[in-house]
């Protein structure tokens, strides 16, 4: 049983929507048992520059439903650099601080295990990014309203490729993963999704594309076709894709890049209430001693993830949805 006196907590890397709802619950949960805490701002550079404020419940009225996050949130080239992970280490024992939380993806994560190498104080992270590309949870803070954002944009891109009977090729953000493609396609009804996770795309490969479209147009005649491209999925994205394919095939392509949208707006409940549980459990597991785990979800059961292990890659886009689209892309 660990003697929390003094707890810290920050946001980094791309923000995600319930960032601030896993705040709030961190912050109670702390309140509960008599534990101070302390946010500090701008991600890890606020650790580095001892940039921080002392968190009080008032500071959380009213933030559930809000996207972004009051800590603000950046990248940290800082904490790359060679003295980096032990200026923030030495900055969190000044501090007097027992035990820090990060909320963010895996490249904040590596960051977090850099330091654990010059401190002794209790690390613990919890999965927020729009992205969902994090081993050891189901879903991470933030992925489910980016869907919806994308499958809202999708909709509407929808009605006007329907009466234009166009082909649109809309792109949407996941880093280097096809998690928010797959979902917003699949429910947005896309006709095609191309992802990372498919292999390699390039100039001179369209073909698979092209197959899909054309028998389309001979099974329906002219009609609306949408694809959904994610991000790094071909050189020069969605708007270079549309070009050559516009080339490749003679009719008009239009490219959509739906950008950081993705990851604005109030979070959808799912989110608020997996922020909710993943901040209180977290908090819960660092007074039971935990360290260097990342607090997760998996079929629906809160449990403990190694740190180090969650950038591994292990979890895959799921294969039935993978699968299905893979079978019906020419119809
Ligand atoms: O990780 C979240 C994310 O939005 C990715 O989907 C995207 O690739 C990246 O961040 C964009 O980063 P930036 O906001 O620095 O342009």
């Amino acid at each position: 049983m660990s003697n929390l006196k003094r707890i810290a907590v920050l946001t980094s890397g791309g923000d995600a929507p319930g960032m601030n709802a896993c705040i709030r619950a961190i912050l109670l949960t702390a309140a509960a048992c008599n534990i101070e805490v302390i946010g500090f701002k701008h991600g890890f550079n606020g650790l580095l520059e001892q940039e921080y404020q002392t968190l009080h419940p008032q500071h959380v009225d009213n933030i559930i439903q809000r996207g972004g996050t009051i800590l603000k949130s950046a990248r940290c080239p800082a904490l790359e650099q060679a003295d980096g992970p032990a200026r923030a280490a030495a900055s969190l024992k000044e501090l007097n601080i027992d035990a820090l939380i990060v909320i963010g993806g895996d490249g904040s994560f590596r960051g977090t295990m850099a330091i654990s190498k010059h401190y002794d104080g209790q690390l613990i992270g919890v999965p927020g990014t729009i992205d969902n590309d994090v081993d050891g949870t189901d879903h991470t803070i933030g992925f489910a309203t980016a869907i919806d954002t994308a499958l809202d944009a999708i909709d509407k891109i929808r009605d006007t490729a329907d009466a234009f009977e166009r082909i649109f090729l809309v792109e949407l953000m996941g880093r280097h993963s096809g998690y928010i493609s797959l979902a917003a396609g699949i429910a947005g009804g896309a006709e095609q999704i191309i992802c990372p996770e498919f292999g390699p795309l390039s100039p001179d490969n369209l073909r698979a594309i092209i197959k899909p479209i054309q028998h389309a147009q001979l099974l329906k005649g002219k009609s609306s076709y949408l694809i959904v491209v994610a991000e790094h999925s071909y050189p020069g994205g969605a708007t270079a894709l549309a070009e050559a394919l516009t080339k490749a095939i003679g009719i008009e392509c239009r490219a959509c890049i739906l950008g950081h949208i993705q990851r604005g707006g109030s979070p959808v409940g799912a989110d608020r209430i997996l922020a909710t549980k993943l901040g209180a459990y977290a908090v819960e597991q660092l007074l039971q001693g935990a360290t260097l785990m990342m607090a997760g979800e998996v079929n629906g059961e809160t449990c403990l993830y190694p740190l180090e292990k969650t950038g591994d890659g292990t979890k895959q886009i799921d294969p039935f949805l993978v699968r299905w689209q893979q079978q019906i892309g020419s119809y």
